[in-house]
């Protein structure tokens, strides 16, 4: 898939020092999608103690960020001991950067890492209502075949092959540029 962002954005992902990035990111979500995104109303505190616990399960976190800040996020969290045949996924997006694209390639990204760790079986975080994570999945139906009855997802085409591991490798070697450049503007910026 050809990545289409919103200018100036890039995604990459999340290094592990980079928890306090996603739990700042999590708690600008505003209301209605701090709920899509947990299920729920949740307090900021139950924020903070997700992202410290999240960190230490091997999750993969693709970040969507705009100007070094990150704006949007796709979790990939193992479940069960070391990289498991299930995973589960959840997205969430800052309200103004919605419904530009940005689920669609965070999502195309989260299932090709799956496919080459092997997860067979994708459960979504998502409520049945939310019919804008059901519409985004089921663009995704060629590789991913949704129950959001029961909230799983069973990977069409599971197992890495020589093109999904070249695809993530090119990814994550653009994404560390990235990085690199973030952090130099970073510096380089007057005080
Ligand atoms: C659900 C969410 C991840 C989707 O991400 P997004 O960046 O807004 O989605 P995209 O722009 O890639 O759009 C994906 C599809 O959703 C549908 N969609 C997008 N915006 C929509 C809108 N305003 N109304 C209805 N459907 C919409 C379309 O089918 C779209 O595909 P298309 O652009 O090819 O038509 C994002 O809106 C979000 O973070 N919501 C709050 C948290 C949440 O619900 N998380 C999901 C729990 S796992």
């Amino acid at each position: 898939m050809h990545d289409l962002l919103p200018a100036g954005g890039a995604i990459r992902k999340l290094w592990i020092t980079e928890a306090g990035k996603y739990r700042d990111h999590l708690l600008r979500l505003d209301r209605d999608s701090r709920h899509s995104r947990f299920g729920g109303a949740v307090a900021d505190d139950f924020i903070r103690g997700y992202v410290d616990t999240m960190f230490g399960l091997k999750a993969i976190v693709h970040g969507f960020f705009v100007d070094g800040v990150l704006r949007g996020a796709a979790e990939l969290r193992p479940l069960g001991p070391g990289f498991a045949r299930e995973a589960e996924a959840a997205l969430s997006i800052e309200t103004p950067w919605q419904s530009h694209g940005v689920g669609s390639v965070l999502l195309d990204r989260t299932l090709l890492t799956a496919r080459n760790r092997g997860v067979r079986k994708l459960h979504m975080a998502c409520l049945a209502n939310n019919r804008r994570m059901q519409d985004l999945a089921r663009k995704f139906s060629a590789d991913l075949s949704f129950d959001f009855g029961s909230v799983a997802g069973e990977l069409a085409a599971p197992g890495p092959t020589p093109l999904s591991m070249l695809r993530e490798f090119l990814s994550d070697s653009h994404g560390f540029a990235t990085a690199i450049l973030d952090t130099q503007a970073k510096l380089l910026k007057p005080a």
